[in-house]
C-alpha cells in the first residue's frame, strides 16, 4: 500500500513493517540491523526508481524480432549515500541499478547545534547533461532535515532539476519533512514511515536510535 501527499511517498508494506520493528528493537544486533535495513531498502528503491526514463530497442528473442524497453542509455543515474548510515543502502541500490554512478556524500550532524558538517564529496564541478541526470539520495534518517537539505543542495547546485532528485529514508520526522519541503518542494521523499516527533536532542521518537552507530556496531 502506498500513500502520496505532495511529494511524500510513504510505503506501507507488511515486509517493511516487520523489518522496521526489527530495526527499532534496541536488542537487535548490528548484523540483523543491517540485514533488515537492506530488505527495507530494496522495497523503497524499487518504488523510488519509477521515474527512470526508458528507451525502446530492437531485440531478437529466441523466437522473433521484437521491440523492448531498456533504461535510457542517455540518462545519467546517480546513487548518493550520505555517510555513514546511508552506506547500509548502497549495495542494494547498486544491485538494482548496476550502471549507476555512486557519489558518497560525507556529512555528520554536530551534536550541539544539530547543523550538518560537510567532510567529503567527489562530485564534479559541472555535469554534461543535468536535465537527464537522476539522483537517488540514501539516508536512513530524516530528523531535523538539515543533512538532507545540505545534501540535496550539492545536486541542485549542479543544475539538476529538483524533480529529478529523490530522497530515500527509512524513518522520517514531521519536522524534517517540513524543512526539506520548505526548501526543495519538488524533491520527492520516499520513506517507510513518518514517526511522531523529535526529542529535545534531535532524535526521532520512537525512532531507532543512532542509525550509523547501530549499523556499524559503534554503540558504547
Ligand atoms: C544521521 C543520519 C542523517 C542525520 C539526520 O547521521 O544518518 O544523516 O543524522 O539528522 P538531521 O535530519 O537532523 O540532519 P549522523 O550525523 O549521526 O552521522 P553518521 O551517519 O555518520 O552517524
Ligand atoms: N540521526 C539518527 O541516526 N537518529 C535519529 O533519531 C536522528 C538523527
Amino acid at each position: 500500500m502506498k500513500s502520496l501527499v505532495e511529494n511524500l511517498l510513504v510505503i506501507n508494506h507488511p515486509v517493511l513493517q516487520h523489518n522496521l520493528t526489527v530495526l527499532r528493537n534496541k536488542n537487535t544486533s548490528s548484523e540483523l540491523f543491517r540485514n533488515a535495513a537492506r530488505r527495507i531498502a530494496q522495497i523503497l528503491l524499487i518504488n523510488a526508481t519509477d521515474n527512470i526514463p526508458l528507451e525502446t530497442v530492437n531485440i531478437e528473442t529466441p523466437l522473433v524480432q521484437s521491440k523492448a524497453n531498456i533504461i535510457d542509455t542517455k540518462a545519467e543515474v546517480i546513487i548518493a549515500p550520505i555517510l555513514r548510515a546511508g552506506l547500509a543502502f548502497s549495495g542494494v541500490a547498486s544491485d538494482i541499478l548496476p550502471t549507476a554512478r555512486v557519489h558518497h556524500v560525507g556529512l555528520y550532524r554536530d551534536e550541539t547545534t544539530l547543523k550538518p558538517v560537510s567532510y567529503y564529496n567527489n562530485l564534479p564541478d559541472e555535469l554534461n547533461n543535468p536535465d537527464r541526470t537522476f539522483v537517488y539520495l540514501l539516508d536512513p534518517m530524516l530528523a531535523t532535515g538539515g543533512s538532507a537539505v545540505a545534501a540535496i543542495k550539492l545536486f541542485t547546485d549542479l543544475n539538476i532539476p529538483q524533480g529529478n532528485i529523490r530522497f530515500i529514508c527509512l524513518i522520517s520526522a514531521p519536522e524534517g519533512i517540513k524543512k526539506l519541503q520548505s526548501v526543495f518542494s519538488e524533491v520527492k521523499i520516499i520513506t517507510a514511515c513518518v514517526d511522531e516527533k523529535l526529542n529535545n536532542i534531535g532524535y526521532i521518537l520512537p525512532g531507532l536510535g543512532d542509525a550509523g552507530d547501530r549499523t556499524f556496531n559503534t554503540v558504547y
